[in-house]
């Protein structure tokens, strides 16, 4: 079970924060929502780009993601399912398909071929939440090279995400206030793969992975080197969902004043994933002024 939780970190750092009271109504974050997609049988066949294929046992792969969205649940986030998807051994990674902010959705071209039609359909679970764009070709962009620091996104050059993803995903979010900063990354297969924010102006980060530069505004926490993998930690209503099999940097997350919550996803993680890869969470919103429902 999960106790209460109590805020973390100090603010973020002013210049991240773009207001965009001029341009739009206040809208006022509820509850969080989050997109899940269950295990495919075939996740052993999944798309591999840096790591040695291993034996996946599906059965605990299939433990292990039910125990994270039952985590998810006890945080108060409300699951939105997707169809299974058989023919697709990634679709559980359901980060890549979408980014979504308080303002808009984007729905992401894959820069996998073979995951692209992960993205089929979500037209229509989106809308009810938010204005809804789609990436065409040529872009590419996986919802794993996005990653969001208050109205700033920093997006991950890569196998999987080029210059026209890049530009179509700032031409989405640009109108709405956000500020759309490319970031090289080699050696790995996302950005979030090599860094993810904790909050409070801190990054997780393995800096052997990416350039910390476009970074130099934030406190960089830097990843144990005996766990190079250990730079992805998902914030959920307060508090830091982090994988069990990294205790080294779990120690120096928790010596930050961030309060951890482990989860095991060791067996996912052979299919080169990591924890923020198995769910798109966003709040729900309201417009100010209008009573919850
Ligand atoms: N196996 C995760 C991916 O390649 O997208």
């Amino acid at each position: 079970a999960i106790t209460a939780t109590a805020p973390i970190g100090p603010p973020h750092p002013r210049h991240l924060l773009t207001s965009t009271s001029k341009m739009r109504p206040p809208i006022i974050p509820t509850a969080l929502k989050a997109l899940v997609r269950d295990v495919s049988p075939s996740l052993a066949q999944c798309n591999l780009t840096f790591l040695r294929r291993e034996p996946i046992d599906i059965g605990l792969a299939r433990l292990q993601h039910s125990g994270y969205k039952q985590v998810l649940r006890e945080l108060g986030v409300g699951l939105i399912e997707l169809p299974n998807a058989e023919d697709f051994p990634d679709g559980v990674f359901v980060e890549d398909a979408a980014v979504i902010v308080d303002e808009a959705a984007v729905i992401t071209r894959p820069g996998a071929e073979n995951r692209r039609g992960e993205t089929k359909g979500l037209e229509k679970v989106l809308a009810p939440h938010r204005p809804v764009h789609r990436m065409k070709a040529p872009g590419t962009l996986d919802g794993g090279d996005a990653l969001r620091v208050e109205k700033t996104i920093f997006v991950g050059r890569t196998r999987r995400t080029n210059g026209a993803g890049i530009a179509q995903l700032k031409a989405f979010l640009s109108p709405y206030g956000y500020r759309v900063a490319a970031v090289e990354v080699a050696g790995c297969l996302h950005l979030k793969s090599a860094c993810t924010y904790l909050g409070g102006g801190t990054l997780l980060v393995n800096g052997s992975w990416i350039d910390p530069a476009p970074f130099r505004s934030l406190k960089l926490l830097k990843v144990d080197p005996a766990e190079p993998f250990a730079a992805n930690a998902l914030q959920v209503a307060g508090r830091l969902l982090f994988p069990s099999c990294f205790p080294m940097t779990r120690d120096k997350i928790a010596k930050g004043g961030f309060q951890v919550l482990e989860v095991d996803n060791s067996e996912l993680m052979k299919a080169e994933s990591a924890l923020t890869c198995m769910s798109v969470i966003f709040s729900q919103l309201r417009p100010a002024g209008l009573d919850a429902p």
